[in-house]
């Protein structure tokens, strides 16, 4: 039988890339024509004098975070170590090191692991960033939050240790674990099903601790405004990831992929993207940097540009998964669009690196965060380079049809996940812990060296051998075929065996100069976090104090 490409997958594929052209110019001309009131502005906000961390008073929730980043910082640590057991087993195919390590760690459990880690401690991450950024919007924090939230904290350990026991046994042939209640096998949900449900449980105790904490800011709120979106934005990340529980072990695949795209696609590509822009913009506007009107212009415009390509994008993951091919259409077009809003990242770029410096040339304490920012910029880059560029490169239906599951894929997830949500968990962890460890404890130095580490080493990671694997791949599919092109023998040609190898040095420089770093810091968070001033009542202008028009005008005199 003819499986060749059809015509509807090249004419759209072409159609695709011209949205990309006609859409990246038609928000060039709006950028042109309103750059005055689109974007980062930081021109207008008040003169401004930064509190160091020395001075800012947490609640006894937001040092409870601490536990969080020790355990968050623990799953990357481990998550890195299973990734690099993983890439071995792809260099390597017969030993570890002279080790049989296969025999208690087979490929299939260390990549289970790996992807679903990943998606572990992310998540952990925005949870925490959620809790800590929640008293200093709602300016106080209720009685016996802590409470809650170390139940949280319970939860997600319990999640965590359970769902990987649980898919080690069931891969290791455990009888009474292989059934669907200890194993699902959906890449990226396949969590087994009890720890599901208790996931998508724990995501709504924390919608809970979060609306508890806020519900007094949110009485007088109106619902388009700064303390409504970040509550919506949040509640979208469990309401999205219930979703896969409709699929189960007896689904067919089509069904399945479809909701198990509606979780993995539309939270990275949509939801996750958006409560990040809040969370970002919540955090210079508490730093005093931008306005909050500014803030909200900046929400309200993710919010139409993500969801615009984001939500009918989904579609470009079932492609060829036998639904009409109006939805391959739609997905192509539409996730097209998807880059549009992370092309304009890159214009961006410039005026979000000045955000912190402009105002600390004003301000009488240096800007504490200095690597919490870099990170932030760091997210920025990669949301453009690993989702935007790499994530279109595999997105044309006709390239997708070569390449779905090769090394681009990997080249795309890896520069996306790691670099977009792996950083923007690492960035907000630093922000939070650079309050909670005492000033003269924070290691500034390490902070710094793991900022270098995790992104020299992720660059090394993919242009040293997932995008020429990829290529070489996509090359050989076109040329041999598909099948050919994914065989071991083709993955072990010595010429393809030495890409791989070639990874070694940044995977090494990734772990041992960026993840142990992190866990350091972390760490330090969890020995002191019960140091310093704890509150229940933040003031109004919390991470920083106004100037007075007259102290700033004092020129010379003011020395
Ligand atoms: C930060 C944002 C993003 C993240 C974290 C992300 C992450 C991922 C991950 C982990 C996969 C692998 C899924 C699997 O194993 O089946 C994937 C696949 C894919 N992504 Fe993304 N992605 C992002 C943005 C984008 C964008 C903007 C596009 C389109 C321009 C895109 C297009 C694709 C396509 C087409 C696939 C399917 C690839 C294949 O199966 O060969 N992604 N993405
Ligand atoms: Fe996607």
């Amino acid at each position: 039988m003819d499986n060749g490409p059809t015509a509807d997958l090249v004419v759209w594929s072409v159609l695709s890339l011209i949205v990309l052209l006609a859409g990246t110019g038609a928000l060039f001309a709006v950028y042109g024509r309103w750059s005055a009131s689109i974007g980062w502005h930081s021109a207008e906000a008040p003169a401004i004098s930064f509190k160091q961390p020395g001075e800012v008073a947490l609640t006894p929730g937001q040092r409870a975070t601490a536990w969080f980043f020790f355990t968050i910082a623990g799953l990357f640590v481990v998550q890195a170590l299973v990734g690099a057991a993983a890439e071995h087993y792809r260099a390597d195919t017969l030993s570890f090191f002279g080790l049989d390590l296969a025999r208690l760690l087979p490929y299939n459990l260390a990549r289970t692991w790996h992807v679903q880690l990943s998606l572990f401690w992310t998540a952990a991450g925005f949870l925490a960033a959620g809790i800590f950024l929640t008293p200093f919007i709602a300016g106080r924090e209720p009685k016996k939050q802590s409470v809650l939230i170390y139940v949280l904290f319970g939860a997600v350990v319990l999640v965590v240790v359970g769902s990987l026991l649980s898919e080690a046994l069931s891969i290791h042939g455990v009888s009474w674990a292989k059934g669907p209640i200890f194993a699902q096998q959906w890449e990226y949900i396949d969590l087994p099903r009890v720890w599901q449900a208790l996931l998508t449980l724990g995501l709504f105790i924390w919608i809970a601790i979060i609306y508890r904490g806020m519900r007094s800011r949110l009485k007088g709120e109106s619902k388009g405004n700064m303390p409504w979106m970040f509550f919506f934005s949040a509640l979208a990340i469990p309401g999205f990831y219930a979703v896969g529980m409709l699929a189960n072990t007896g689904t067919h695949l089509s069904v399945a992929d479809f909701w198990r795209f509606w979780v993995v696609h539309l939270w990275v590509e949509d939801f996750l993207e958006l409560f990040t822009t809040v969370m970002v913009a919540y955090i210079f506007v508490m730093l005093g940097v931008v306005r909050e009107r500014i803030a909200l212009g900046i929400i309200f415009l993710d919010v139409i540009l993500y969801s615009v390509g984001g939500v009918i994008g989904t579609m470009h993951h079932l492609y060829f998964s036998g639904t009409p091919v109006e939805h391959m259409a739609l997905g192509a077009f539409f996730s097209a669009g998807e880059v549009i809003p992370l092309t304009f990242l890159t214009i961006e770029a410039w005026s979000f690196l000045q955000l912190g410096a402009r105002q600390e040339k004003r301000s009488s304490g240096p800007f504490p965060h200095r690597w919490a920012v870099m990170f932030l910029v760091a997210v920025g880059f990669w949301n453009f380079l690993g989702a935007g560029v790499f994530g279109f490169l595999i997105n044309l239906p006709i390239v997708s049809y070569y390449e779905i599951g090769t090394a681009l894929t990997a080249n795309h997830a890896h520069a996306s996940m790691m670099g977009v949500y792996g950083m923007l968990a690492v960035g907000l962890a630093l922000f939070a812990l650079r309050y909670i460890i005492p000033a003269d404890k924070w290691p500034e130095r390490l902070a710094k060296l793991c900022f270098w580490s995790l992104n020299l080493g992720l660059a090394w990671m993919v242009f040293a051998t997932l995008l020429p694997l990829g290529i070489i791949q996509l090359y050989a599919s076109v040329n041999e075929g598909y099948f050919e092109a994914r065989s071991i023998n083709f993955l072990t040609t010595p010429g393809n065996r030495l890409l791989e190898w070639a990874r070694m040095p940044g995977d090494l420089v990734f772990i041992i100069g960026g993840c142990l770093p992190f866990l350091w810091i972390t760490w330090q968070g969890l020995r002191h976090f019960r140091k310093g001033t704890t509150t229940y009542e933040l003031p109004q202008d919390v991470l920083f104090t106004e100037k007075h028009p007259v102290a700033a005008s004092a020129g010379p005199t003011d020395v």
